[in-house]
């Protein structure tokens, strides 16, 4: 277990170049299951779900070769279907291998991903899907796996219920193969998803976003391997983006795209935070301090995404007034509120007035835990301490450093190997931005 000792009060500047998306990236290694050539992989971010998600492709029989940031992924004829559950279990995408399995062997055995600290987080928008294509699927209480057989996919037209983004990718990955045309209607719109279509496009697939929510697919007998380069990581831009503005420094972001996150640029831009455009791919974020109040209600794409939603409650601390977050897509997002409470952060739970809450939020209200509140209202500008902080959740994580960056004093944040999952040499990288961070090895 480790540490982060922090400093805060320094205003960080510099430039930092943001890797490849770690939410592409997990799901590449799924569609390299849907073929038995080599497929590379560049651009990967070297983070421990990238790790995990190796693991259960070597579970399955895949041989994996990394060098650098480039991975290439070499299927084993003998592919096995199902993941074992110590490999599976440890992260939530580990479950969308069903779609590529049950397409080209007619059968996986996957464990169910289950909830984490953000929520139930179910996958039966996933399974609903699939048993329209035709697979046959079944829930083992007493083993925890879901058992999935298929006398070959069919294609089909559904709709989903609700957005999923990993459920719109889920059932890509199966009808890719699967016989005859697919249309997913009401399908997820984040841009993550455009860049698997790339992907499988590049493996010979015949399938393209026909509208901003219909995705068409004609299933194909065979795909072949390809070498693909995956996108930026949207939330590692968010993140130090915030990081210039809470600590009231300039941050040049390399690898930039403000066209993917548009709904931030507008609140930043609200809020007092100015961002400077170098090129096309190159951003400058700064802030002097001031900021005005900016509430934000989380949406899917293309509204405010719930995962800027943690760092954006600690740059409201900044602000002057009363701010609000609702936040729309999980039903259990702001673990991280008792901590920022620590550090001297006012901040209080309301419930938002909705109208029709099984209508309104993305998740399925039946998992919303009682007394959990929708909504937090933020009192700003507060001068934040230092505090021992407890890091439980990969955005949260950031989100706690970035307070404790911005607070004077020493900070201690431990539970930094989640933030391991999800950004790379993330205190090299503040560090290389001014920030007196030090990672240590927790006393036993
Ligand atoms: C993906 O999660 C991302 N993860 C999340 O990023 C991101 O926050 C989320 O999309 C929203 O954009 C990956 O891509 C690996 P959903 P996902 O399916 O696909 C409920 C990060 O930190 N739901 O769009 O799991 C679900 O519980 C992570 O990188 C069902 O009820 O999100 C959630 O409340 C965090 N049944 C809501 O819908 C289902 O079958 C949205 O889920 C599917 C989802």
């Amino acid at each position: 277990m480790e540490k982060f000792i922090i400093n805060g009060g320094i205003p960080l500047h510099g430039t930092v170049a943001v890797g490849g998306a770690k939410n592409v990236a997990l799901k590449t290694f799924v569609a390299a299951l849907l073929t038995d050539e080599p497929v590379v992989i560049h651009n990967v971010p070297l983070i421990r779900d990238v790790t995990y998600m190796m693991d259960v492709l070597r579970s399955l029989g895949a041989t994996i070769e990394i060098s650098d940031h480039t991975v290439r992924i070499q299927n084993s004829t003998s592919v096995t279907t199902t993941v074992p559950l110590e490999v599976g279990a440890r992260l939530r995408t580990s479950s969308m291998v069903i779609g590529p399995l049950l397409a080209r062997y007619g059968e996986a055995n996957i464990p169910n991903p289950g909830g984490c600290r953000i929520g139930a987080r179910p996958i039966d928008r996933h399974i609903e899907g699939l048993k329209e294509m035709g697979a046959e699927i079944i829930y083992n209480h007493d083993d925890g796996y879901f058992h999935a057989t298929s006398s070959g996919l069919h294609g089909t037209t559904y709709r989903f219920p609700k957005n999923t983004h990993t459920g719109t990718e889920t059932l890509l990955l199966a009808a890719v193969l699967a016989q005859g045309e697919t249309i997913l209607e009401n399908a997820a719109e984040e841009i993550e998803i455009d860049d698997l279509i790339k992907l499988l496009q590049s493996m010979g697939a015949d399938i393209a976003r026909i509208s901003a929510r219909t995705i068409k697919i004609h299933g194909v007998k065979k795909l072949h391997g390809t070498e693909f380069t995956i996108m930026p990581d949207r939330n590692v831009e968010v993140t130090f983006a915030l990081a210039a503005a809470i600590t009231a420094g300039k941050i040049t972001v390399q690898n930039s795209q403000r066209h993917n996150i548009r709904s931030f640029l507008s609140a930043l831009g609200s809020a007092g935070g100015v961002t400077g455009e170098v090129d096309e791919h190159t951003t400058t974020y700064s802030g002097n301090g001031n900021y005005k109040l900016t509430s934000i209600v989380t949406a899917p794409d293309p509204g405010f995404m719930t995962d800027w939603q943690a760092p954006w409650a600690v740059f409201m601390t900044q602000a002057s007034g009363r701010s609000a977050i609702h936040e729309t897509v999980f039903e259990s997002r702001f673990s991280y509120v008792s901590e920022l409470k620590k550090m001297g952060a006012e901040i209080e739970f309301f419930d938002p007035p909705v109208e029709d809450p099984e209508a309104f939020y993305n998740f399925n209200w039946n998992d919303h835990p009682d007394g959990y509140h929708q909504g937090i209202k933020i009192l700003g500008p507060t001068i934040l301490h230092n505090a021992i902080l407890e890091i439980d959740d990969l955005r949260a994580g950031a989100t706690l450093v970035l307070a404790a960056l911005a607070a004077k004093g020493e900070s201690y944040v431990h539970g930094v190997e989640i933030l391991d999952r999800g950004y790379e040499n993330f205190e090299k990288s503040l560090k290389n931005l001014g920030a007196n961070i030090e990672r240590v090895k927790e006393e036993v």
